[in-house]
């Protein structure tokens, strides 16, 4: 699955900004992006499985959630036909027949099958009908039913099946087609005034049985034969190519059948059914038909285009990374109006949210387009990663979502050679996940398979850890052994698999083969046994050079460094660490710290020479140095930045304010690390100063620290300011780099923050001109996110109903989007009031969005404890409406505590968890869990660091 991103990237950053100015706004995120990742996905946080409510001891096979190993599916054959008007009860429904031809492996008088939310009918009183496969006779049913606890479908048989034999079982069914999102489900949006209605699927992780009754694991491959009914005029899709469309009459309506060839041998979690009177752009690429999808108004506005024009490249990208021929005959991508996650890599159809896949060239942004180009590159990887060969159970998801999340980043680079989008992954992933990982509560990457179990442990797997860690460890493990051999070994694994099933050590496997076959390569230990270090234990540590002896040590690092680890590890926290390392400038061979503390003469430095390691941030770890090193490097970066690269740069601002909040090193030493940005003109320096500042703005911005730190800022930003007015001929013009076009809004964001002069007036005059003619919007898409927040949050009613008509107005979901953020930007809390209230009604909020929305409100300081209590009051119908399904819901509970610092929020925090205990908090238990400990340390912070930051800020500002 892409990463569920909340907000695009900018908008997020814009809010962070904003708090500063406004002394009320904050922000909550510690996001990078949008990503499906994205990644703006408020942090989202780790798991643990949730504690069961009641103490339930199985008795039956059928109390298990794991399937028993005796019966194993060959193929299914599988007729849906979802009705898109209402039925007399104003309900929609699909029916469906479905056939599986299964093996018997173990002699077995049962048959358990996945089913949930299904009416069957019954045959003989039964509901279902078994018979034998060529010799094999099958016994006569006992007794059929359903076990609603672990959605299973039994079949009681009044003999044993044969072990060897194959048999036929076969259902018919009704289902609801709801607004749910999951499993088949409906959509729907309006289109010249008129309702239209598109069936749509979305079966990870657990919700194909939703659909029809099915063996649904991932490692219970097998074939789909599948045929959809519908209306004539609308087109169906699947998995595989349409092979036949024909016309018939069925109970009276006349309707068309689509026919698609039998699938691969695939995964239930990859299915995808789709009936929508969507239109296409297409193109083939050696024969590959390659589609988009989307609603009409979409494709005549072209917005399909740029995402038509990206796919066969990144296609052609990953048959050459992984040596491998796209496995199928047709890839088709579609842009749904209802979606909950990011994006959806189903086999030959993925599925994404509007915003993930549409791009118009017009009215679309930069960051947009970044966005479409890492989700399709980030989708298609899993086309051979994750869906030709596919990880046995859920517990190994780290690996399918990191392993992509790191690849997406090659396949966008190839499609967009100029954005450097490949440094990027610094700020989207690693940096974000390392706040994550810090924490004494994190876990392992890895879990052992009888740790997940039921559905809500497997939604668990989906989160930052998985997909962001498992990036940052999958590129370092590609850098230390080389790309080349990383991309063999790949190739090998993939080959080996193909259309079947592997746990992680295969892939370790297969990559130390490829080392074993490269001599010239020097690897000091198994990459099993490296890997485990990174991936059996949690955290990373903090690798400390003394360059006055060349003595390097290691540590696992706390952001809290009091916090306890009650989390055994069988490494005792210690890491085999990769070290890429430059002196002076000039770059020194790879070193490997393999114990706790080791001497590497070489490391040594004095007089000028001045020592970085981890150049690139290749491996994932923060560094440390002595004092004489430290000022060395602000030496350096005060006087010829440039020496370094721009990746280093962020890195030390970044590291710096890390190490000091976890008291390693002085707090003003980090914010000396700031002092060069006067001269800083690049993208991601700034980024990482805005994000690591955020903290210091959520902690101060009701003291009297906060006007310190208005006017340090108003000093470092000045110059960007000039610079990019400069550079836009007085905002004329659109920045040629893509990371300046970036870069150019944090300039806007800060110095409309703290006052620069010129700025407000200017942002308020473009909005108040459109204002004055809705017809006509001249802002320039890169900036409008930047523009609608800061004219929302500095205006009133008159600036918020404006946006909302904008916002409902709205063909273009980027657009909604940016609009729907910026009006969480307002400082009057009536306005902040109705908006929440808004949120629980979907016909102004999408429910999709909803959690998404409540969390925007919650980063504005005025709409924080707006948020707080609305979603106490509360909890019991927002958890009922999305704490089961939505991706987004954890961060209900992180974003709104960010800023929690006071004795008094802490207790408010550990009442809502006692409070609840009987609503209980689903996939957001950890979160929860999370927020208290932030809580605890952010009150110590603030109390032992309020005095000496207040003093830095004072001088510094003069
Ligand atoms: C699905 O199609 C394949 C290939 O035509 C066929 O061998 C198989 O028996 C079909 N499965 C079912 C359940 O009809
Ligand atoms: C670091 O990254 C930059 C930009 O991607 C690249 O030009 C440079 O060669 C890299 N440096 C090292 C030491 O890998
Ligand atoms: C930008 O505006 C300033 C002051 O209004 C003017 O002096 C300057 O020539 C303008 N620059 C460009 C490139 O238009
Ligand atoms: C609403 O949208 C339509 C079509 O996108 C546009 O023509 C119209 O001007 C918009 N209305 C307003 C008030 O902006
Ligand atoms: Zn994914």
């Amino acid at each position: 699955m892409g990463k569920v991103y909340y907000i695009s990237k900018n908008v997020g950053l814009g809010l962070l900004l904003l708090a500063a100015i406004a002394l009320t706004t904050i922000l909550a995120l510690s996001i990078a992006y949008h990503k499906e990742k994205m990644k703006n996905q408020g942090a989202s946080e780790s798991s643990v499985p949730a504690a069961p409510t009641t103490a339930f001891t199985p008795k039956d096979p059928w109390d298990h959630y794991r399937l028993p190993d005796a019966l194993v599916p060959v193929s299914y054959r599988l007729n849906l036909w979802p009705r898109l008007q209402p039925n007399e009860d104003g309900m929609y429904i699909f029916t469906g027949q479905s056939s599986v031809i299964f093996r018997c492996v173990k002699e077995t008088d049962l048959i358990i099958i996945h089913a949930s939310k299904l009416n069957f009918t019954t045959t003989d009183g039964h509901q279902a009908k078994l018979s034998g496969v060529g010799d094999a006779r099958a016994p006569v049913i006992q007794k059929t039913f359903l076990v609603k606890r672990t959605e299973y479908l039994v079949i009681q048989l009044r003999r044993k099946l044969t072990a060897g034999a194959t048999y036929l079982l076969e259902t018919g069914f009704v289902g609801e087609l709801a607004d749910d999102l999951e499993g088949f489900y409906r959509s729907e949006y309006t289109q010249d005034g008129v309702k239209k209605v598109v069936a749509t699927s979305q079966m990870q992780a657990t919700y194909a049985r939703q659909a029809f009754p099915c063996f649904d694991e991932p490692a219970m491959k097998a074939v789909f034969n599948v045929t959809i009914v519908h209306d004539p005029s609308y087109v169906a899709l699947s998995n595989g190519k349409e092979t036949d469309i024909s016309e018939v009459v069925i109970e009276g309506v006349r309707v068309k059948v689509t026919t698609f060839e039998p699938t691969e041998r695939m995964s239930t979690y990859l299915l995808a059914f789709i009936v929508s009177d969507f239109d296409h752009v297409q193109s083939s690429q050696n024969n590959l038909l390659i589609r988009i999808w989307a609603k009409r108004t979409a494709i005549a506005d072209s917005q399909g285009d740029y995402a038509l024009s990206v796919t066969g490249p990144i296609l052609q990208f990953f048959e050459r990374y992984y040596n491998t021929t796209y496995p199928l005959s047709k890839s088709d991508q579609i842009a749904l109006p209802d979606f909950s996650n990011g994006a959806m890599e189903n086999w030959g159809l993925v599925t994404y949210r509007e915003t993930a896949l549409l791009f118009d060239p017009v009215l679309s942004s930069t960051g947009n387009k970044e966005r479409v180009t890492t989700v399709i590159s980030h989708e298609l990887a899993h086309m051979w990663f994750g869906n030709l060969v596919t990880l046995k159970w859920w517990n190994d998801l780290w690996l399918n979502e990191g392993f992509a999340s790191y690849v997406e980043y090659l396949g966008a680079d190839y499609a967009e050679p100029t954005w450097n989008i490949k440094d990027q992954i610094i700020l989207y992933d690693v940096h974000r996940v390392f706040a994550v990982d810090a924490l004494a509560s994190s876990h392992p990457l890895s879990r052992r398979e009888d740790e997940v179990n039921d559905p809500a442990q497997i939604s668990e797997m989906f989160n930052t850890i998985s997909y962001s860690k498992g990036a940052a460890v999958i590129r370092m493990l590609s850098e230390f052994l080389t790309e080349p051999v990383f991309a063999r070994g790949l190739s090998s694994y993939l080959n080996t698999f193909a259309f079947g099933n592997t746990v992680y050590t295969d892939l370790w496997d297969h990559l130390q083969q490829a080392v074993d076959n490269t001599p010239s390569l020097h690897i000091p230990r198994s990459i099993g046994e490296i890997m485990n270090r990174w991936t059996l234990q949690m955290g990373f540590p903090v690798v400390t050079i003394d360059t006055r002896t060349g003595s390097v040590t290691q540590k696992h690092f706390l952001l809290d460094p009091e916090s306890v680890v009650d989390r055994p590890s069988q490494f005792n926290y210690t890491w085999f660490v990769p070290i890429k390392w430059m002196k002076t400038g000039v770059e020194q061979q790879q070193y490997w710290l393999l114990q706790n503390t080791d001497t590497h003469r070489p490391m040594s430095a004095s007089g000028s020479d001045w020592v970085l390691a981890n150049t690139n941030v290749s491996g994932y770890f923060r560094v440390n140095y002595d004092l004489d090193n430290w000022d060395r490097l602000l030496t350096l970066l005060n006087t010829h930045h440039q020496a370094l690269s721009v990746i280093n740069r962020a890195q030390i601002i970044d590291d710096a304010f890390n190490l000091a909040r976890a008291k390693i090193i002085n707090t003003t030493l980090a914010l000396k690390t700031t002092k060069y940005l006067s001269k800083e003109r690049e993208y991601m320096p700034w980024e990482s100063f805005q994000r690591n500042l955020g903290y210091f703005i959520l902690m101060f911005d009701r003291t009297e620290v906060y006007g310190a730190l208005q006017a340090y800022l108003k000093k470092q930003v000045q110059p960007l300011f000039e610079h990019f007015r400069t550079l836009t001929a007085n905002w004329t013009r659109v920045p040629e780099g893509h990371t300046d076009k970036y870069n150019q809004i944090n300039a806007i964001w800060i110095a409309c923050s703290v006052g620069v002069e010129g700025c407000r007036e200017l942002i308020s005059s473009w909005f108040r001109q459109w204002m004055d003619n809705p017809g006509r919007n001249l802002i320039h898409p890169n900036l409008k996110g930047t523009v609608y927040c800061v004219a929302v949050a500095f205006g009133g009613a008159e600036e918020w109903d404006f946006a909302w008509r904008m916002f409902k107005n709205s063909t273009l979901a980027s657009e909604a989007l940016r609009l729907r953020a910026a009006m969480a930007c307002t400082k009057v809390p009536w306005l902040l009031n109705r908006y929440l209230e808004y949120t629980l009604d979907p016909t102004k909020i999408r429910k999709q969005d909803a959690t998404s929305t409540i969390n925007l409100i919650a980063q504005n300081v005025v709409g924080m404890p707006l948020a707080w209590n609305f979603v106490r009051a509360k909890w019991s119908d927002i958890y009922e409406l999305y704490g089961k399904s939505s991706f987004s819901f954890p961060n209900l509970v992180s974003g709104i505590a960010t800023r929690f610092s006071t004795e008094f929020e802490l207790q408010e925090l550990k009442k809502f968890k006692e409070e609840n205990q009987d609503v209980g908090f689903g996939s957001a238990t950890m979160a929860l869990e999370q927020a208290i400990e932030k809580t605890k340390a952010n009150i110590k912070w603030v109390s032992e660091n309020k005095a000496e930051v207040l003093r830095w800020f004072t001088e510094e500002s003069t």
